[in-house]
């Protein structure tokens, strides 16, 4: 045989594939691919080309050429194999660096949203009224004069129903007495007495309108829970005795609070009440803060609705919403309700 022949190259090939597989280095997994690439890549491995160079191979040694070359693959396999096992070994060595007893990486966590401060007001007025047996009733945002104003007993000129308090959706004209955007709850009250008869036990929350300056104090709209109870016999004495409960419940057992004589259209006698806001920085420790209005039904409103005003009295109140949870939350400015900064109202 002639060293140039093929078959000697074939063998020298073996020789050389046979070192080269004893020494490539296969410490990683980029370095095992490419060993498994080279050497039994289907496609051209160098052990595969040399399986395609059997024709090559005089007929009386092939047998012997081709148990080489299956013993060439064997050894490149098994070296592949043990790499592989390797690898596999020292992966899971590394994963017993990882400490399971580490909490999870999660990503930002999602915030849960909350009902706006305003509505966790309301629910909580609402709730507390309910529990001393009101029913809630609820009435349109766009008043017509009567209700909004003339059956309140407002009398034709009062201040009220100026257009610097009113928003007018119609003005009133000589044909019509206009529509309004409604100024108060009240209105409701003569809604539910138009309905119903006595016994009569209703609380109103809703949203009102004034066309006002807006500062810190004031906005163009906000909100009231109106409360009308109207029966035989009921007096002053049972409005009081309501209002000091409620506030009690809403703003705590030792809330101190007063009535103060006041004007309404639609009640006689009218009171405001006023409690006492504890503030260390006021020289007396404190100030007296208006909650609401409240008075005995006007018997002229009871007629306005066809009520015998001989046999039924009865008591209401009206309370502003944003006051009561700006007190409550010690907020300085109504109009943060209104802005819905999240910074704002994540607090609540
Ligand atoms: N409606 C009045 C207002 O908006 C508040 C009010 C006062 C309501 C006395 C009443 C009441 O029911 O009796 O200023």
């Amino acid at each position: 045989m002639s060293t140039d022949s093929p078959t000697t190259s074939i063998e020298e090939q073996i020789e050389a594939v046979s070192a080269e597989i004893d020494s490539t280095s296969v410490t990683n997994v980029d370095e095992v691919e490419a060993f498994r690439i080279r050497f039994l890549g289907r496609k051209s491995g160098v052990v595969t080309d040399l399986f395609a160079r059997m024709s090559e191979v005089p007929g009386d040694q092939r047998r012997e050429m081709g148990q080489r070359l299956n013993a060439l693959k064997q050894r490149a396999q098994s070296r592949l194999d043990s790499a592989l096992s390797e690898q596999v070994a020292s992966s899971s060595e590394k994963a017993t660096d990882i400490d399971l007893t580490l909490p999870g990486r999660v990503p930002a966590p999602i915030e849960p949203g909350s009902l706006h401060v305003l509505t966790q007001t309301l629910n909580d007025l609402k709730q507390i009224f309910q529990g001393y047996g009101f029913s809630i009733a609820y009435g349109p945002e766009i008043e017509d004069d009567w209700h909004n104003f003339t059956a309140l007993n407002f009398p034709p000129e009062h201040p009220a129903r100026d257009m610097q308090d009113t928003f007018f959706l119609e003005a009133p004209s000589d044909e019509t007495p206009g529509v309004v955007l409604r100024t108060h709850t009240s209105p409701v009250q003569i809604r539910v007495m138009e309905e119903q008869k006595p016994p009569i036990r209703v609380i109103v929350p809703g949203r009102v309108f004034r066309n006002e300056a807006i500062s810190y104090k004031s906005y163009c709209l906000f909100h009231q829970v109106e409360g009308l109870v109207v029966d035989e016999g009921v007096t002053f004495a049972d409005l009081k005795a309501m209002l000091y409960a409620f506030a009690a419940s809403f703003f705590g057992g030792d809330v101190k609070m007063r009535f103060r004589p006041s004007y309404f259209p639609f009640t006689e006698p009218s009171a405001e009440v006023d409690i006492w806001w504890v503030d260390e920085r006021l020289p007396d420790g404190g100030r007296w803060l208006e909650i609401l209005g409240c008075g005995m039904v006007d018997p002229n409103v009871l007629e306005n609705v066809g009520i015998d005003s001989e046999r039924y009295t009865g008591y209401a109140f009206g309370m502003g919403v944003e006051r009561m949870a700006m007190l409550r939350h010690d907020i300085p400015d109504i109009r943060l309700l209104y802005e819905n900064d999240v910074r704002f109202l994540k607090q609540f």
